[in-house]
This record gives C-alpha cells, sequence and structure tokens, in this order.
C-alpha cells in the first residue's frame, strides 16, 4: 500500500524522508514524491517508478534543501501510475501539498464541486480533492481548514499535509489507513508504519481514528476533527533495528522463515505457564468461553488459509461448531450468525481493509470480536473487543511466513483453551497437546535445516506450468497455503484441491510429469490419500508427498517423500507448511523474480 513519511526538525528533511521511504517498499507501490519547503515557498519533486529514480532526480535529496516535507510512495487506486498522478498533491497555486494513503469515496462529486468553482485539476487521483479542498477552506489556519476538510469527505485517509505560510508546522490525520507520529532528537516524524523512522526514534504515538496532529520541530500536540486537543499515549517500540534488515539472509522472507522457530515460540511460551493455558488478553471469563457454542474466522489470503487450520483443530479439540469465510465476502453478504458466536479476525498486517470492515460488521451486530494480529496498535487491534498478539516482529516479506505460522500456534492455544474449560479432551491428553506444543520450535527449525535437499527438488520445477497441492482435512489446509506460497512469489500457476475432490473435474488437467505434492500427515487418512495419489500417478503426475515420520507405505505411490518428525497430527500444519514455503521459495529463486516484492501485490491491502 502507499507509504507516508513527515519530517520537521533541524536536519534536512529531504534525505531523511528518502531513507524513511526506502523503508516502506515492502509495502507495495508504483511511484514516489516529496514536498519541501524551501524557506520561501513549497518544492514538490515525483516520479513514476521505483524510489531510486526519485533519489537520482533530487540528488539524494540534495536538491531539494529544507528543513520541513512530506513524502510518499504510492500504489495506484485511482488513477494509472503517472508522475501526474504521483504523490504530493497541491492546490493550484502550490502553497498547500498533501500526501494520502486510503481512498476518499466520495471524491467525484466533491472533484465536480470544486471544477465548478474554477478548480483545474491535473490528476486522476481522490487525493488531488483534498488539496483544492483544503485551498478553498483555508483562511490562514491550518487545523480548521484540516478539519472542515475531514467533515467533507468519507472513505479512509492518513494524510501529510504542509502548508507554505506555517512552515514550523507538519499536519497529519488519520482515517482507518494506519499512521504514527514519533518524536527524535532532531526533530518530529508522520510514517505509516515503523521502520520508516526507528533508526530516528523509538517513541511513537498511533494516531486513531479522525485525529489531527500537529507537529513542530520540538514537540506534537494532537486534535479531535472538533478541533479539541486531545492526550496520547507515546508507544515505546522494542524492535532492534536489524528486525527491519535482512540480516544477512538474501531475502526478508528467508530470514523470516529462519525466524519461525522463535516466533512460534514467542507466541506459545508466554501462554503456557504451569502446564495450563493462560490467555489473560481474551477478556473473557472461562464461564464466558464455555458459552462459545460457534465460532466464526474471517480473514483473507494467508490469514484465511490459517483459518482454515483453525477450524480442524478448534472442532477437533473443543468441540466447537467453526464456519471459516474470507472477509471480502463476510462483509457483503448479510451474514446469519448464531447467538453466543464469537468472531475471529485474523490478519498480520490489522489493516487489511476487508478484514477490518468484517471486524466493524460483527461489532455493529453486537458480536464479540477476538483479533489474532500481528502489528501492535493496528486498527483490527484496537477495533477488536480483545486481541491476541502473534509476537512474530515485523515481517517485510510481502509472502507472509512467520506471521502464518504464528497464527497457528495463536489458534492451537485457543482450541486448548476451549477444550479445557469445555472438558473435552482429558487431562492426559492435554498435557500430551502440551508436550507437542513445546517440540515444535525445534521440529520447525530441523525442517528448516533440509533447505539444501528442498532447493535441490524446486530446481527441477522452474519451467513448470502447473502444479497441484492436495490434502485431506488439515493437509488440506495446508495445501492451500502451500500453494498460495509457491504461485504469489514465483507466479506458477497453482491449486490446491481437498485430495477427494480432484477425480470430480480437477484431474482432467493432469498431464505426463506435471507436480502433485500430496500432503498426508494424518495418520487416520494415510491410505485414502495413498489412493489419491495412485490416482493421479496413474496420469502421468510426478507426485512429492509430506508425510510423517515412518509412513514407508506412501512410498509406493510416490517419487519423492519428504519425512516430517512426529507430532500431535491435529499440529502437523505447523511443520509441513516449512518444506512448502522453502519450495515456492526456491522456485522463485530460480525463475529470478523479486521474492520480497512481489508484481501485483502489497503487504498490506488496505483498500478494498
Ligand atoms: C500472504 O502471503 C499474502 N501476502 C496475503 O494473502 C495476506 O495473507 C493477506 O493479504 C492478508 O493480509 P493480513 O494478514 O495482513 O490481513
Amino acid at each position: 500500500m502507499c507509504g507516508i513519511v513527515g519530517y520537521i526538525g533541524t536536519r534536512q528533511a529531504a534525505p531523511i524522508i528518502l531513507d524513511g521511504l526506502s523503508k516502506l517498499e515492502y509495502r507495495g507501490y508504483d511511484s514516489a514524491g516529496m514536498a519541501i519547503y524551501d524557506g520561501e515557498r513549497i518544492v514538490t519533486k515525483k516520479a513514476v517508478g521505483r524510489l531510486k529514480i526519485l533519489e537520482n532526480l533530487t540528488r539524494g535529496g540534495e536538491t531539494m534543501p529544507g528543513t520541513l516535507g512530506i513524502g510518499h510512495t504510492r500504489w495506484a487506486t485511482h488513477g494509472a501510475p503517472s508522475d501526474a498522478n504521483s504523490h504530493p498533491h497541491t492546490n493550484q497555486s502550490g502553497t498547500i501539498a498533501v500526501v494520502h494513503n486510503g481512498i476518499i469515496e466520495n471524491y467525484i462529486p466533491l472533484k465536480k464541486k470544486m471544477e465548478a468553482r474554477g478548480c483545474r485539476f491535473v490528476s486522476e487521483t481522490d487525493t488531488e480533492v483534498l488539496a483544492h479542498l483544503l485551498d478553498y477552506y483555508y483562511r490562514g489556519n491550518p487545523l480548521e481548514a484540516i478539519t472542515k476538510v475531514l467533515h467533507r469527505v468519507e472513505g479512509s485517509y492518513a494524510l501529510g499535509i504542509v502548508f507554505a505560510d506555517h512552515p514550523e508546522e507538519v499536519f497529519a490525520a488519520r482515517k482507518d489507513s494506519p499512521l504514527i507520529v514519533g518524536q527524535g532528537e532532531d526533530g518530529c516524524f508522520i510514517a505509516s508504519d515503523v521502520p520508516a523512522i526507528l533508526r530516528y526514534t523509538r517513541t511513537v504515538y498511533y494516531m486513531d481514528n479522525q485525529e489531527v496532529a500537529c507537529l513542530r520541530k520540538d514537540g506534537m500536540r494532537f486534535y479531535s476533527v472538533d478541533e479539541e486537543e486531545i492526550e496520547k499515549e507515546a508507544v515505546s517500540i522494542d524492535w532492534d533495528a536489524d528486525a527491519a534488515e535482512k540480516a544477512g539472509y538474501e531475502h526478508f522472507m528467508l530470514k523470516e522463515m529462519y525466524e519461525q522457530p522463535r516466533t512460534v515460540a514467542d507466541t506459545l511460551s508466554p501462554r503456557i505457564r504451569n502446564n495450563e493455558i493462560v490467555i489473560d488478553e481474551l477478556k473473557m471469563t472461562d464461564e464466558e468461553l464455555r458459552a462459545i457454542h460457534k465460532i466464526y474466522i474471517v480473514a483473507c489470503g494467508s490469514a484465511y488459509h490459517a483459518g482454515v487450520t483453525g477450524k480442524y483443530v478448534i472442532e477437533n479439540l473443543a468441540r466447537v461448531g467453526v464456519e471459516v469465510e474470507v472477509a471480502s465476502e463476510f462483509r457483503y453478504r448479510d451474514p446469519i450468525l448464531e447467538e453466543n458466536g464469537l468472531v475471529i479476525i485474523i490478519s498480520q498486517s490489522g489493516e487489511t481493509a476487508d478484514s477490518l470492515a468484517a471486524l466493524r460488521e460483527s461489532r455493529k451486530r453486537g458480536f464479540r470480536v477476538l483479533g489474532i494480529v500481528n502489528v501492535v496498535g493496528s486498527s483490527i487491534a484496537r477495533e477488536a473487543d480483545s486481541v491476541m498478539y502473534t509476537w512474530a516482529g515485523p515481517e517485510i516479506a510481502v509472502a507472509t511466513t512467520k506471521a502464518y505460522s504464528a497464527q497457528l500456534a495463536a489458534l492451537y492455544l485457543l482450541a486448548m483453551k476451549l477444550a479445557r474449560v469445555k472438558g473435552t479432551v482429558t487431562e492426559e491428553r492435554f498435557q500430551n497437546l502440551l508436550q507437542a506444543l513445546r517440540r515444535l520450535p525445534d521440529q520447525i527449525e530441523l525442517l528448516l535445516g533440509q533447505k539444501e535437499k528442498i532447493q535441490h527438488f524446486a530446481n527441477r520445477y522452474l519451467g513448470a506450468r502447473d502444479i497441484f497441492f492436495m490434502g485431506r482435512g488439515i493437509d488440506f489446509a495446508i495445501s492451500l497455503e502451500g500453494s498460495l506460497k509457491l504461485k504469489e512469489i514465483s507466479y506458477v500457476h497453482s491449486e490446491a484441491y481437498a485430495a477427494g475432490e480432484l477425480k470430480h473435474g480437477t484431474i482432467s488437467l493432469i498431464e505426463e510429469g506435471t507436480l502433485v505434492v500430496a500432503v498426508s500427515t494424518q495418520p487416520y487418512l494415510y491410505q485414502k490419500t495413498i489412493s489419491n495419489m495412485v490416482e493421479v500417478k496413474a496420469r502421468g503426475a510426478f507426485v512429492m508427498a509430506l508425510t510423517g515420520e515412518g509412513n514407508l507405505a506412501i512410498e509406493k505411490a510416490s517419487d519423492y517423500v519428504i519425512y516430517l518428525p512426529i507430532t500431535e497430527p491435529i499440529f502437523a500444519n505447523s511443520l509441513a507448511i516449512i518444506p512448502l514455503q522453502l519450495f515456492g521459495y526456491y522456485v522463485a529463486v530460480g525463475r529470478g523474480c523479486d521474492v520480497d516484492k512481489p508484481r501485483n501485490l502489497a503487504k498490506s491491502v488496505t483498500v478494498e
């Protein structure tokens, strides 16, 4: 999504803004720009393409002197990627500049009104309407003009705004799109996300909806959209700077895969105390947990896939019915939700527009919402009734790995907590499950050690046109994620299928040499899945099997077998995903793809 950085202080603004924007590249973008006050006027430079182009255009910011400014990386929503559509946008006289992340939903009628008043638009964007509206309401008081505009616009926004005749202030405003404010030794910052300003400050303020910030070089004030001053709590960021760097790995994605033992442990261990599951942040008594008779898991992409696994795990352990749905469907289909239902929104970024909308729809209907979120202080985290954080740290690669694994861990904990309070598992089984959870990080570590073997196998499929994944039960759930990991970074077409479903159509696509990845980790389904493997092999498929150690019978139906350490079958997805992530990664690397920033994708889809 778009990235915003702003600065006001004692140092040159442009180099700081360029550096900050480079730390936001992971959000996905197609153009970049800056507006800097040079002592007399606002100078704006912008260019379509990678940030490097803007850096070269401004000689690293040298050609844009000034200690106050705003910058932006744009992920196009309204108007194709172009210099004219890049941000910042200004009013006609160039005395007001604005950068924006989000969507102004009523920009067309507003644009018509401004044009009728003689405004000349130079772009196709919704954002430019804001610049002209600010000009329309501005009578010398920036805060007054901003709040008037915010009362007129509908939709989502994170804004950075500068006024040429107020060169001692930078303004920010936020509704639905994330925005933080930071204070460092040499000045104050606005940014879409922490990595952009982490090298300058660890003290940040997460802006809430419909708040406005006024930054000066030595401090800031916060206001409501009714211009009432408000107090905000600072948050101290404890990420080390390296966390946002690659730490020696070739790609963020590989680094984050290798962080999974730790992030799974970080998510599990604080919640396992004295051989019990303790999830205080649920803010629900055992009584309230016992009263839950239905769960709705709503999410997008990989988070949705984690939810599919969650369904199998929660139903198996806690015997509570679980429905899983993609948020973009849930939010518009007027869902029928049962009394005593709990809605769980899973989201790494905590800013996915469809998931946030599903949360709001659920709360509007009076349902309790639990967020399983990775980004602390994100919108979903703050708007849910309670939130279980997946302590995976900043995930930079667009393709999620460590956050996904942490989501599985969080769902296991929730399932076990529900099973405990509902008495649906014996003490012995509960303790065995606990033991299995504790072993997962080391077992993940062990599987990561097989990366060369996976890489060697992956290199045989760099030219593949189609690759199919199949499994039964939770093996189907992990097949969904394995397929997405492959296709979203290698651009190789892939589909995941319930293994029993292939013969109802898709098997017609199996040709000589087609790779089928069969996941078979559930002993009670071993034989069934072997039958499906025989079916596809009979039609020429090359079958790569993932199965538990000891299931030697699978070899007669496979061409290549990866054995997984033995764990409680219900937790097997946490192990099976490792070779699947590595496979997708090495196919993508072998195909020369931009692994961390795949084409057309963004790390956080904060617009519909
Ligand atoms: C996963 O690799 C993708 N990047 C994407 O499917 C992602 O899981 C989805 O957009 C949901 O994002 P969220 O978890 O931040 O809500």
